[in-house]
């Protein structure tokens, strides 16, 4: 399934994507995010996928941005449907994943190369990552949601700052905002990925999938966090896997969750 910017590997019920545009410093351009959308659509239905990995190819960026050369001569019309539909079908689209997306930061994340780590659930970061979100020294705002989740995320004064200032974020700078929750060694970071997936795989996807819906609901205009909560704790009564998951704890034996 891999396609002409986008390596996928599927294993053991992780898929790792890597963007793979090395030359370009893996910039976002329109293939790229089509490609994307496409990878993760087909994700988001196979069964056999769990967790999802994605990275950059190469040891210097994960992504350095949109790609500058293929905005450059936009007018506002054509700069506001680029926002909209990068932020529909890639960066939102990914946020609402029913399945656990971590970004692993294996270089520079800068514009909406931070913004597409930003849209994932968990980021992790090798100790050369940088981070920032540049725009305003190109003329122009962070379009793929930046501003909104930046400050989720690391909050308002922080975003601000960085945002305004166009500073970058060494790995551990980042690991101290809670932008990142792990920094290791360039070489551990796949494999500290691994770890993570690892982790997530052991515990019910439906209820995996219920989590990642109420805490975005949070940040979803027009929902209530609480109210979500609620109704994903009702739906996961319904489930084969609560029924599963009680029962092996009482049954003091490894749950065989199957998603549904
Ligand atoms: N869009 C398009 N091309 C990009 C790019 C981007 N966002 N980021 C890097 N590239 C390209 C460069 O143009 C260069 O291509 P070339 O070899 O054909 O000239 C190649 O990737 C390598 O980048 P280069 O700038 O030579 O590497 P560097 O090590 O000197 O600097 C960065 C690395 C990340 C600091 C620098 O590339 C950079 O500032 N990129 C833009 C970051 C940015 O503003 N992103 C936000 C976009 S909205």
């Amino acid at each position: 399934m891999s396609t002409a910017n986008l390596q996928l590997r599927i294993q053991d019920q992780v898929a790792w994507i890597q963007i793979d545009r090395p030359t370009k410093l893996n910039a976002l351009n329109r293939a790229v995010l089509e490609e994307l959308n496409q990878v993760f659509s087909d994700l988001r239905t196979d069964a056999s996928v769990r967790v999802i990995v994605l990275t950059g190819s190469g040891e210097k960026a994960f992504v350095a941005g949109a790609d500058i050369a293929e905005f450059s001569e936009f007018g506002p019309v054509e700069g506001r449907a680029l926002a909209q539909k990068g932020q529909d079908a890639v960066f939102t689209f990914i946020e609402q994943m029913n399945k656990p997306v971590i970004a692993a930061i294996n270089g520079f994340a800068l514009g909406g190369g931070l913004e597409l780590a930003m849209s994932c659930h968990m980021r992790i970061a090798s100790a050369n990552a940088k981070m920032g979100l540049p725009e305003t020294s190109l003329g122009v705002i962070p379009g793929y949601g930046g501003t909104q989740r930046l400050a989720q995320i690391i909050g308002k004064g922080r975003a601000m700052e960085l945002i305004l200032s166009c500073q970058m974020l060494a790995a551990d700078q980042a690991l101290d905002f809670g932008l990142v929750t792990q920094v290791v060694p360039q070489e551990e970071l796949l494999p500290a990925a691994a770890a993570l997936a690892q982790k997530i795989l052991k515990n019910s996807p439906f209820a995996i999938g219920q989590a990642i819906q109420a805490v975005n609901a949070a940040y979803e205009e027009g929902l209530n966090g609480f109210e979500a909560e609620v109704n994903g704790f009702g739906a996961c009564f319904g489930s084969e896997d609560f029924k599963e998951g009680t029962q092996a704890f009482l049954e003091k034996r490894k749950a065989n969750f199957t998603g549904n």
